[in-house]
């Protein structure tokens, strides 16, 4: 959602925040703005649009203070437009503000009764004026916070500064994830540590009500009634250049050519590479891996988006090769439907950014349950990182496109491990299959370079696709939750309509659908279901439509009846799903750079989900 940047320190707060602000652009791009306390006054420059618009105001604009802060927006209330841009500033008090006030109705009543004069249409100026209210009469920042702290119902992060004290910050949370970086003499507080990692590696988590306050050189911590607290510093080894693009024209791409790589990065530590035996790492519960895939009944895994097709594979995984019954489920109905969470569940979460509001919530009413936790993150030390019980990581690196990638070909990786393990410690799997699917495994990186390397194909395949009106993504068994995952880059990306559905289904409805304007992309690797798969194929080529397919090396008759085929290298029906959404990727991705469209920044989206 929206980004945010503080800075207190000796460097020119402009660069470090404007710098902050590029790096978390991807989270929200509707508008953004600066406040800098220069000289006794606030000066504050806002901007609609995307953070170029705000740069190209600040050209001629210099500061000589050291203390500001700066957001980049995902409108929640209030349209895209300057008056409703960060920072808000209400009297001697400026603030940048990620989340929702719930109860901002009610503020907002209260305010106008008292004579407040709103100028946004903004729930994030109420809390500007509740905390100039009470400076008024406290003349203490840290007491004015304290006491509008009290009044918030919602999910938000919040970062103050008052004009009448140029050595001060502070910050406060409850939901969304906020970050104190520290430095030498300086101090960054920020949605996301990428901010902040070019200036330092040590960060410390806000949890939530809890509030920092900065001055002086002094950070002290406190619980929403305001005892002090210890705060542990954690040193974070991501580098800059993981969040820079490298030559790739977009973040998207990079990403999409590093999964080589993030797939290794994700599977090695599980694996033996001499035995090809499954050894998966600890995941930190207090029992071992072992002792618990033995006692456990079911699984059940909740997610949002790509993370929840990633979820769907793992059922497929799961059940296939570890004969375990698994549910899975959006986490924004489970967190709403009065879930049941039978003894000796293992709930497990899967979230790239881990701060997904959706997904913690989830995971948070599980362990209410009494649910045994398992995080997937790519995002150490995140919010759903830090509420589970054990934990796995992708180990991807920064992923900054919007649309995920690399995270997705990590868990999906990350699954296949996790079905091995479970299949091995359940007695369900022989030595002979354990070694054959680890050593199919651990080619997936190599093979991923090879279909890498057909990308022209998939750029070509693109252009085609701009023809159609509509798409009919396709797939049966492990490939279904790909094709949906297909469509959903497709939407995400393009703008255009399409839907993924099992190839099954299709005589149940969208066969009505089909004409020679529908595209019917269809993910068809060889395995036990590929002749079905072909059969309904006939169906669909029989009413005109066009089809574009992925196989399994030279599959002659799916050549035979596609406008496009694009080649997969011959693997495991669990690594299937690792190899053939790359295709899917760089033809959504192609498809969407040729249209003109911000691959990068699609629009109306944001990277990271912290309001529900
Ligand atoms: O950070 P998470 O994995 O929890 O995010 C979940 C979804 O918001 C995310 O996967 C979204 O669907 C992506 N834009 C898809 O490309």
């Amino acid at each position: 959602m929206c980004g945010i940047v503080g800075y207190l320190g000796f460097q020119d707060p402009k660069k470090i925040i404007i710098d902050g602000l590029k790096k978390l652009e991807y989270r929200g791009y509707d508008s953004a703005g600066i406040a800098v306390v220069d000289k006794g006054q606030t000066k504050r420059i806002r901007a609609a649009g995307k953070l170029k618009n705000l740069e190209e105001k600040l050209i001629n604009e210099h500061f000589s203070g050291h203390l500001g802060i700066g957001h980049t927006r995902w409108a929640t209330h209030g349209a895209p437009v300057e008056k409703n841009a960060h920072p808000h500033q209400v009297g001697e008090i400026s603030l940048v503000h990620n989340g929702i006030i719930e109860n901002y109705l009610d503020i907002k009543k209260d305010l106008i009764a008292r004579g407040a004069k709103i100028t946004s249409d903004t729930d994030s100026e109420l809390v500007a004026h509740l905390i100039n209210e009470e400076i008024q009469v406290t003349k203490n920042l840290l007491l004015a916070v304290q006491k509008t702290l009290g009044k918030l119902i919602g999910a938000f992060s919040i970062v103050v500064i008052w004009e009448k004290s140029p050595d001060e910050i502070i910050a406060f949370k409850d939901g969304p994830p906020l970050i104190v970086g520290v430095g030498e003499k300086e101090f960054f507080i920020v949605s996301d540590v990428q901010a902040a990692l070019q200036y330092t590696k040590n960060f410390v988590y806000l949890e939530d009500r809890e509030v920092v306050h900065i001055q002086n050189n002094e950070i002290k911590y406190f619980s929403a009634l305001g005892a002090p607290l210890k705060k542990q510093i954690v040193q974070v080894d991501w580098n800059t250049e993981q969040v820079e693009k490298m030559g790739f024209k977009h973040f998207m791409l990079k990403e999409i050519y590093e999964q080589p790589r993030a797939v290794a990065a994700a599977i090695r530590p599980h694996l033996n590479t001499e035995t090809h035996q499954v050894e998966m790492q600890t995941l930190g519960f207090v029992k071992s891996n072992a002792e618990i895939f033995k006692s456990i009944d079911r699984i059940m895994f909740v997610a949002c988006g790509t993370s929840y097709y990633a979820a769907m594979v793992g059922k497929y995984l799961i059940e296939q090769a570890g004969n375990l019954p698994v549910e899975i489920d959006v986490a924004s109905e489970f967190r709403y439907r009065k879930p049941i969470v039978p003894k000796n569940t293992l709930l497990i979460t899967i979230s790239q950014s881990g701060e997904t509001a959706d997904t913690l919530a989830a995971i948070r009413l599980a362990k209410e349950k009494g649910a045994l936790t398992l995080s997937i993150t790519n995002v150490q030390k995140s919010s759903i990182d830090r509420e589970a019980h054990g934990h796995l990581y992708m180990n991807s690196g920064v992923e900054v496109g919007v649309a995920s990638t690399k995270a997705f070909t990590s868990t999906i990786a990350l699954l296949n491990v996790l079905a091995l393990q479970i299949a091995k410690d359940r007695g369900v799997l022989t030595a002979d299959q354990e070694k054959n699917y680890v050593t199919q495994l651990l080619a997936v990186p190599s093979q991923l370079e090879v279909v890498l390397a057909y990308d022209k194909y998939f750029s070509e395949a693109a252009k085609k696709l701009q023809e159609f009106k509509g798409f009919l993504y396709l797939g049966r068994g492990v490939s279904y939750p790909i094709a949906l995952e297909g469509a959903l880059k497709l939407k995400e990306l393009a703008y255009m309509h399409a839907e993924g559905y099992a190839a099954g289904e299709m005589k149940h409805g969208p066969l009505a659908l089909i004409d020679s304007n529908m595209a019917i992309v269809v993910v068809a690797p060889t395995d036990e279901l590929i002749e079905k798969t072909i059969s309904n194929l006939q169906e669909a080529k029989a009413r005109g439509g066009k089809i574009i397919s992925i196989g399994t090396g030279e599959n002659a008759a799916l050549q035979s009846m596609s406008e496009y085929y694009l080649s997969i290298p011959a693997s495991s029906w669990m690594a299937h799903p690792l190899l053939s959404v790359v295709p899917l990727q760089l033809m959504s991705y192609h498809l969407a750079d040729s249209l003109g469209y911000d691959v990068d920044q699609p629009r109306n989206l944001a990277k990271s989900v912290t309001v529900e």
